[in-house]
């Protein structure tokens, strides 16, 4: 058997209890002490021995040997140890890329765990250097998506139940992107796409409420909807978002266009420019269903989860919403909830 071909057979042994790793991975860990338990491949048994504990010290030689053994396909990691090796590929997120041991639910955890926490760092501190690192991760997700945009439903299976400023962001980006490459996949499957648009639509729908990162979280947090002065505050968040993005130095239409006007409803009801549907574009509409729906299904402060079928359906009778989006995210839905 060639060594390619013997390789690949041990890795499909393997793959329901081990990922094999690569370079690039064992590059990633610390050299000395890797986070996690390592396991070699034996030939002579044909068996899968434990070869280093996490944690623990390797001699030089020992750092050598184990680079060598990486090469050749035969280092492992149990894939019991997965909450540490998603928290581990999280920090450095463009591992998911060059690793073709991940499954795709598995690779969904990654990027789940990586782009809330890059959020909530950005919602904290939003200033450019932690922002790079937020739009270093979103565009991780727009090059793995590009390739396959239907690797977007592992995704919108792990959306958060609990209500916070990253975990909604981050619900609405992973909804929006859903609702958008349903409504495109002719396009994808021609290449019609630019990923340039890929890119910044992804943008726009993560950072829509970048601007609730200025309003005190104790007016977020009251147990009752907001009532006059207090709502005006709130409700300054489209523009405070808009001026943040200057100062980020973002200048992209699709970008602006998510921030500016995802308050804003068809029949003109919404905020803060009471639009109507004719100054509307695509993504302000995308954006504003997708961020009532991930509002409406989580608790609240003020209002218990509601179920996703019925928020979908409440959003398509609802003449402030786009009706194609609507119908694609109540067709999403109801998909969601048949077993997987
Ligand atoms: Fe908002
Ligand atoms: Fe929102």
């Amino acid at each position: 058997m060639a060594a390619a071909d013997k390789k690949a057979s041990i890795a499909d042994a393997l793959d329901e209890q081990y990922y094999q790793i690569n370079l690039d991975i064992l590059e990633s860990f610390s050299k000395y002490r890797p986070p996690l338990n390592l396991y070699r491949f034996k030939e002579d048994v044909a068996r899968v021995l434990p070869y280093c504990k996490a944690g623990e010290r390797l001699s030089n030689e020992q750092v050598e040997q184990l680079a060598t053994m990486v090469d050749e396909g035969f280092v492992f990691v149990s894939r019991a140890d997965h909450p540490v090796y998603v928290k581990h590929i999280s920090f450095q997120l463009d591992l998911v890329l060059v690793d073709k041991n991940l499954h795709e639910t598995e690779i969904a955890d990654i990027f789940t765990q990586a782009l809330t926490r890059r959020l909530g760092e950005f919602f904290t501190q939003p200033v450019p250097m932690v922002f790079a690192k937020l739009w270093t991760d979103m565009m991780v997700l727009t090059e793995y998506l590009y390739h396959d945009p239907n690797r977007i439903r592992a995704l919108s299976r792990r959306l958060h139940q609990e209500h916070n400023l990253a975990n909604h962001s981050f619900n609405c980006g992973v909804m929006g992107l859903a609702v958008h490459i349903k409504a495109h996949s002719k396009q994808y499957e021609a290449g019609d796409v630019k990923r340039k648009y890929l890119d910044h639509l992804t943008a726009g729908l993560f950072l829509h409420d970048l601007g609730m990162s200025k309003i005190p979280a104790f007016m977020l947090e009251k147990d009752k909807p907001l009532t006059g002065e207090d709502r005006g505050k709130v409700q300054r968040h489209t523009q405070l978002g808009y001026e943040m993005l200057a100062k980020l130095d973002l200048r992209f239409p699709e970008v602006e266009e998510c921030v500016t006007d995802h308050h804003e409803r068809l029949n003109g009801s919404g905020y803060p420019q009471k639009k109507q549907a004719q100054a509307l574009g695509p993504l302000g509409r995308l954006c504003a269903l997708v961020d009532s729906y991930c509002a409406m299904t989580v608790k609240r402060p003020f209002a218990p989860a509601m179920e996703p079928g019925k928020a979908a359906a409440q959003l398509a009778q609802d003449a402030g919403y786009d009706p194609e989006f609507s119908r694609i995210l109540q067709a999403l839905v109801m998909l969601q909830s048949k077993p997987k």
